[in-house]
């Protein structure tokens, strides 16, 4: 059976493992080392700031995963940035998202706009985007966005994009690789945090890009090197690590959200706009208020009040407590972690009784 006819949770679960061999360890462990041993001419291979082997294991893993070779980063942001500041130049235009995750958008108006480059703000929907699109060589969109839940039809976008001669970037990091593979939908590049659900135990930052094909990622490949960005041995080798539950962990949070929004369904006496795109565990909704928001939060006994979303602890904020995002004040972004179903369900209804 080739290891593409196999479904996602087995695919993690084996990918970049080194080859069967006995005395072969089924992950190998981090190799902690800045140069390594090299005769003859320079090659990438021989500094860990190029490349390292801890790192290129789990890149063969993402590679399996997005469907297309990838890159490890030390954080999401370090892999926005690489994207960003290596395939765009003085002169061109870029569309990014008005209402998505607001480091991009503070990325472009604070360095690209200054040096040049054209930035349209556009929200997360299909028909502003295409309008956005004539004279654009780089479209950057979220879907589903975080933290509006908004999502887009990524193939009918992807063939507009190119159609108008741009190249189209997805953040995946909500709904990871196991849910959605942009690359499948015409996506040329996809880039995630995997800080969130990809590795999903709140221990690690790291982040990637990955492409359609090695061309496409050589100049953000050569970014990482010159900058300096990307992931350290602990970190690859702890990310790695936690793919092999990805599939189970994905699975257990998806089924807590879908508890959730039936029960948030239910209590429309104080619980409104309840979002929840089937891509993940997390889920939006809105409270009377931000006194609402922030009693509810001290009410729960098993959801942390913490920023980021996708890990195995269920977490929550109220979103406008950063003031980067156009929420409304009683707004909750909630992420669901691997608790046993009715403890979680039974938490946050205790929660909202007592906030109301
Ligand atoms: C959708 C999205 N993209 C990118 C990032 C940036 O990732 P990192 O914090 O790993 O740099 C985040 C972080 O919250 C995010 O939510």
């Amino acid at each position: 059976m080739s290891r593409e006819e196999l479904q996602p949770g087995t695919r993690a679960l084996h990918a970049g493992l080194a080859p069967v061999a006995d005395g072969n360890p089924f992950l190998a462990g981090p190799t902690f080392a800045a140069p390594f041993h090299l005769s003859g001419e320079g090659d990438p291979s021989g500094y860990a700031r190029y490349e390292h082997p801890t790192s290129q294991a789990y890149e063969a893993a993402l590679a399996v995963l997005e469907g297309g070779p990838a890159l490890a980063f030390a954080s999401g942001m370090a892999a926005t940035s690489a994207v960003l500041l290596s395939l765009l130049t003085p002169g061109d235009t870029v569309v990014v998202p008005s209402d998505a995750y607001p480091g991009v958008r503070d990325i472009a108006e604070k360095f690209l706009g200054p040096r040049g480059i054209e930035v349209r703000l556009v929200p997360t929907d299909d028909r502003a985007i295409r309008a956005a699109l004539p004279g654009a060589s780089l479209v950057w969109v979220e879907s589903p966005s975080n933290p509006a839940l908004d999502v887009l039809d990524l193939t009918a976008l992807a063939a507009e994009v190119h159609a108008a001669g741009a190249r189209l970037v997805v953040d995946n990091t909500l709904a990871t690789p196991y849910l959605q593979r942009p690359l499948e939908q015409g996506a040329d590049l996809v880039m995630a945090s995997g800080t969130k659900a990809l590795t999903g135990h709140s221990d690690v930052i790291i982040g990637h890009v990955a492409g359609r094909d090695a061309e496409t990622l050589a100049p953000i490949r050569e970014w990482r090197g010159l900058h300096g960005a990307i992931a350290g041995p602990m970190e690859t080798w702890l990310a790695h690590r936690s793919l092999a539950t990805l599939g189970v962990r994905v699975e257990r949070q998806q089924a807590n959200a879908q508890a959730l929004r039936d029960l948030l369904a239910e209590r429309i006496d104080l619980v409104h706009d309840v979002r929840w795109p089937r891509l993940g565990g997390v889920l939006g909704f809105t409270l009377p208020s931000a006194a609402h928001a922030e009693r509810f939060l001290a009410a729960c006994g098993l959801v942390v009040n913490a920023t980021s979303f996708g890990g195995v602890h269920a977490s929550a904020e109220r979103r406008g407590r950063w003031g980067t995002d156009d929420v409304a004040p009683g707004w909750i972004r909630f992420s669901c972690g691997i608790e046993d179903t009715v403890d979680l369900v039974a938490d946050v209804a205790r929660a909202l009784d007592a906030c109301g």
